[in-house]
């Protein structure tokens, strides 16, 4: 999810570079004449930027193009990222995702339920949200935080510290990736460490939450330690995107009344606004590969070991695939947006994310009647889209 800056190099187009990030504005603007210009660019800072939706699309289930930073291993073998399921390959991965991914599939959905509709009565329930009032601090962040702490069963008392670990590793994983792959101890590690005590507790106490039903069966495998490190990776997953995914869905319903109303008329068209948003405004901007060899992308060749960023938030607006690709329209149809990735590592708590989504927006659809855009201030992150404040009037 980075690319990282070393040495400063001034280009047109830096805005996409981590740590010259200079606000969302005009982030999709790079984005438009990148793909048009150079569908692959190689910047003057060395690192392989990929905008166009098919080159992203087939890159992204390319088995040529690796997951995990080269030298990695021997820079700092005992980093906990090192471990997370994402930055792994080939049998392990595959044998670590089947472990993790269980509780997402078929009827493991169906417990996740309960505690989706609980956390959204909790919040965005409340009486007293009406008039001007921040939406992210109301209940876009605190509703999948409370969610992702219930099916992990993280005391409440204990979410302040996930969350104050989850923003320092947004920002590093964004900034300073090659800190969090280096020697120093990172927010990742402290935040592993809670894991491992965590995990350690539940099994003494064989009282298992939704999502770590297979806690026995994963610490057995992995070891306490490296099951402590994913369960961590989980926690950080599975809500720091989702939060962003249900603010940039209000952002963009408030700015379209016409699509508010025909949503309140026909609430059908929840799911399209969920897909609609995670199209237009995808809140994982980045994903990064490494070539195992020397490959050829659009035309040029890239050699081994080169940082290849491919740009899901940029594929998902291109007009090649998607008519008017900027207009936010509840009414498309077609083909799929890579905002959850694809290929071995696509997302596995997509159907969580969407569902979290679209029990938001039914719950809001029931509340208001009205929403208007007051204020907002974008994150100051190039991988991840979302917003820090929205604030919106609220109409019963
Ligand atoms: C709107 C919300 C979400 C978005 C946009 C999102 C996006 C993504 C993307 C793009 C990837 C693939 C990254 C790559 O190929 O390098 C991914 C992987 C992953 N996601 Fe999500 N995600 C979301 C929600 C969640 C949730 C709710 C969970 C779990 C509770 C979750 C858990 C994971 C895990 C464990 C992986 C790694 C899979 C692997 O490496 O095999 N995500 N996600």
């Amino acid at each position: 999810m980075h690319t990282g800056p070393s040495e400063a190099v001034e280009h047109p187009w830096q805005g996409v570079r981590a740590g010259a990030f200079e606000g969302a504005a005009d982030t999709y603007a790079i984005h438009d004449e990148m793909r048009r210009q150079a569908p692959v660019w190689q910047a003057p800072w060395g690192d392989i930027y990929v905008t166009g939706y098919d080159l992203v699309s087939n890159s992204l289930a390319d088995r040529k193009l690796s997951h995990v930073p080269p030298g990695s291993e021997a820079a700092q073998p005992d980093s906990a990222i090192r471990d997370w399921l994402i930055y792994q390959e080939g049998s392990t991965h595959a044998a670590l995702r089947q472990a993790v991914q269980q509780p997402f599939v078929g009827k493991g959905m169906a417990a996740l339920r309960p505690v989706v509709a609980q956390a959204v009565d909790e919040f965005v329930g409340d009486a007293g949200l009406s008039g001007a009032v921040d939406v992210v601090a109301a209940f876009t962040r605190a509703v999948p935080e409370r969610i992702i702490g219930r099916l992990l069963g993280v005391p409440d008392e204990d979410m302040p510290l996930i969350r104050a670990w989850s923003v320092a590793i947004r920002t590093m994983l964004d900034t300073g990736f090659d800190d969090a792959f280096g020697d120093g101890a990172n927010p990742a590690d402290e935040m592993s460490g809670y894991f491992v005590e965590h995990l350690r507790h539940l099994l003494a106490a064989g009282d298992l939450p939704p999502l770590l039903a297979g806690l026995p069966s994963l610490a057995d495998a992995l070891g306490l330690t490296a099951a402590g490190r994913n369960i961590a990776f989980l926690a950080f997953a599975g809500h720091e995107t989702t939060v962003h995914l249900i603010g940039n869905m209000l952002f963009h319903l408030a700015h379209r009344p016409d699509q508010w109303t025909a949503l309140r008329a026909d609430r059908r068209l929840a799911a399209n606004a969920v897909a609609e948003t995670l199209r237009l405004e995808s809140p994982v901007q980045k994903i990064c590969r490494w070539p195992l060899e020397p490959v050829v992308l659009g035309g040029r060749e890239i050699g081994k070991d080169r940082l290849v960023v491919l740009l899901v938030g940029a594929a998902n607006r291109d007009p090649a695939q998607f008519a008017d690709a900027s207009r936010f329209d509840l009414g498309r149809a077609g083909r799929q947006n890579l905002a959850f990735g694809r290929g071995a590592h696509v997302c596995i708590g997509r159907a969580l994310a969407e569902m979290e989504g679209h029990a938001v927006l039914e719950a809001a659809l029931a509340r208001w009647k009205i929403i208007e855009p007051v204020g907002w201030q974008w994150m100051d992150n190039s991988s991840i889209r979302g917003l820090d404040a929205l604030t919106l009037r609220l109409t019963a």
